[in-house]
């Protein structure tokens, strides 16, 4: 993705933000200059990949097949190992219409998906088979306390308010229907490194051109520009 296209994107998201009531933490807005005075005491920002997070999924597309997320809080291994601390992480995310994320699911992770206003999102779910294929059996899912049956590969619509918890090794697949959607999501502590598996290949973090300034860093930015001590 081009850098103009990723500024674009952040100031546009932003703004849906904001019509929405939603406001980022002070980190967000920091610039590239603050984050190279910045020393130890914001690590936690940086090992734990909070912040902006834009992808296309490798599609060259953003608008068909992309995702805009922000984490805002997020546990560590060391916390899930001692079952105390942190234990749990928080994204806020806009979904466009018709604008996919593709098939995955989670190894570790258990996730509420909470539609925050906007739009409707469609989620399509299958289980997976041991072999990280797709399933033929009926999926049961939990959607606010109210368990659902649906077939292989059905889709289940969430209106503003609605949610639906996404267990380990469900596969899940979701788009914006109607109008751009404000997405949540609760989770327990979360690593886009290791816990994603997309059912055909795509990259999770986009190669950027820099063809202009970043207005804001995304988190895969960190390593280049915060350097404590250094
Ligand atoms: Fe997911």
């Amino acid at each position: 993705m081009k850098r103009s296209e990723v500024n674009a994107i952040m100031r546009d998201a932003d703004a849906f933000l904001r019509e929405h009531k939603f406001r980022l933490p002070p980190f967000a807005y920091w610039k590239t200059g603050d984050w190279g005075a910045k020393g130890g005491e914001v690590r936690e920002i940086v090992d734990r990949q909070l912040g902006w997070d834009i992808t296309d999924f490798g599609s060259s597309d953003f608008e068909r097949v992309g995702l805009f997320l922000f984490t805002l809080r997020n546990g560590t291994l060391e916390n899930l190992r001692a079952g105390r601390g942190k234990l749990y992480a928080e994204k806020i995310m806009v979904v466009g219409v018709g604008q996919v994320t593709p098939l995955h699911f989670h190894w570790d992770k258990t996730e509420d998906i909470i539609n925050r206003g906007g739009g409707k999102l469609a989620m399509q779910l299958y289980n997976a088979t041991e072999d990280e294929g797709l399933a033929d059996t009926d999926v049961v899912v939990s959607m606010d306390g109210v368990l659902r049956t649906l077939e292989a590969g059905g889709t289940v619509m969430l209106n503003p308010g609605e949610s639906i918890t996404l267990p380990p090794c469900g596969y899940h697949k979701f788009w914006g229907v109607e109008s751009r959607v404000l997405v949540g999501e609760v989770s327990m502590v979360n690593n886009d490194n290791t816990d994603n598996r997309f059912y055909e290949p795509v990259g999770r973090f986009p190669q950027i051109e820099e063809d202009e300034a970043p207005l804001y860093l995304l988190v895969n930015d960190y390593g280049r520009h915060y350097r404590p001590g250094g």
